[in-house]
């Protein structure tokens, strides 16, 4: 059996949609149980928040898990990287309400996001000084209250940008969701982790 952690939120509809496409058939419990088994019971899946998916996987408390790109990037967890599961998708971008954040190079930029470890890495590769705010939601209301000058945030349909009057300043990486592995799992239980990957890959891209 292999152990694959899930992700709670936006994420969650999507993995499980493109689980039931590859014919492992999978529901997530409507109790508070935080796992469960697919119909076969070869596949055990923990029901995890989206940030702690790679250090699951990293532990091995999880052979493998999906996990969307924007969040393994800023984890820089030591996992395998399988496949993109081309679910998922957004943006990473730098937003604010003018440009002005990031020509402006002679005063330090305040920057408010949840992905602390991408925007100082962003604004050192730009070489603009940078001041980032850690905040875990709610990330648009930074500039509009001048707790931020800008943030960097993912963006997906536009709507909460849009309805805060922010718009994108610049893009820095597209996001889709990842499968990603255990790095001594993906040894140890090659052939299952093998399988799974193969059924994954077939239905990767093809239409609901
Ligand atoms: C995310 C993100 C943006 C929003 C973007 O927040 O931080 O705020 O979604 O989505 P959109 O482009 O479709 O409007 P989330 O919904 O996870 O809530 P949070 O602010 O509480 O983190």
């Amino acid at each position: 059996m292999i152990t694959i952690a899930l992700p709670k939120g936006r994420l969650m509809d999507e993995s499980l949609e493109l689980l039931n496409r590859c014919g492992i058939e999978v529901s997530v419990p409507s109790s508070r149980k935080l796992f469960f088994y697919d119909l076969s019971g070869n596949y055990r899946f923990l029901i995890v928040r989206a940030q702690d998916v790679a250090t699951y996987v990293e532990y091995n408390a999880a052979d493998l898990g999906i996990v969307g790109k924007d969040v393994l990037v800023e984890s820089n967890s030591d996992v395998f990287e399988l496949l993109d599961l081309g679910i998922g998708y957004c943006r990473m971008v730098v937003a604010g309400r003018d440009k002005g954040c990031l020509s402006d190079r002679k005063t330090t930029v305040r920057v408010a996001t949840k992905f602390v470890n991408i925007a100082k890495r962003f604004f050192l590769k730009k070489g603009i000084n940078a001041e980032v705010i850690k905040l875990y939601g709610s990330i648009e209301l930074a500039p509009l209250l001048g707790l931020s000058d800008c943030i960097v945030d993912i963006v997906s349909t536009g709507r909460t940008l849009k309805e805060n009057g922010l718009s994108v300043i610049e893009e820095i990486f597209e996001s889709t969701a990842k499968l990603i592995s255990n790095k001594i799992s993906y040894y140890t239980k090659h052939d299952l982790i093998k399988q799974f990957v193969e059924k994954l890959s077939e239905s990767v891209g093809s239409v609901a």
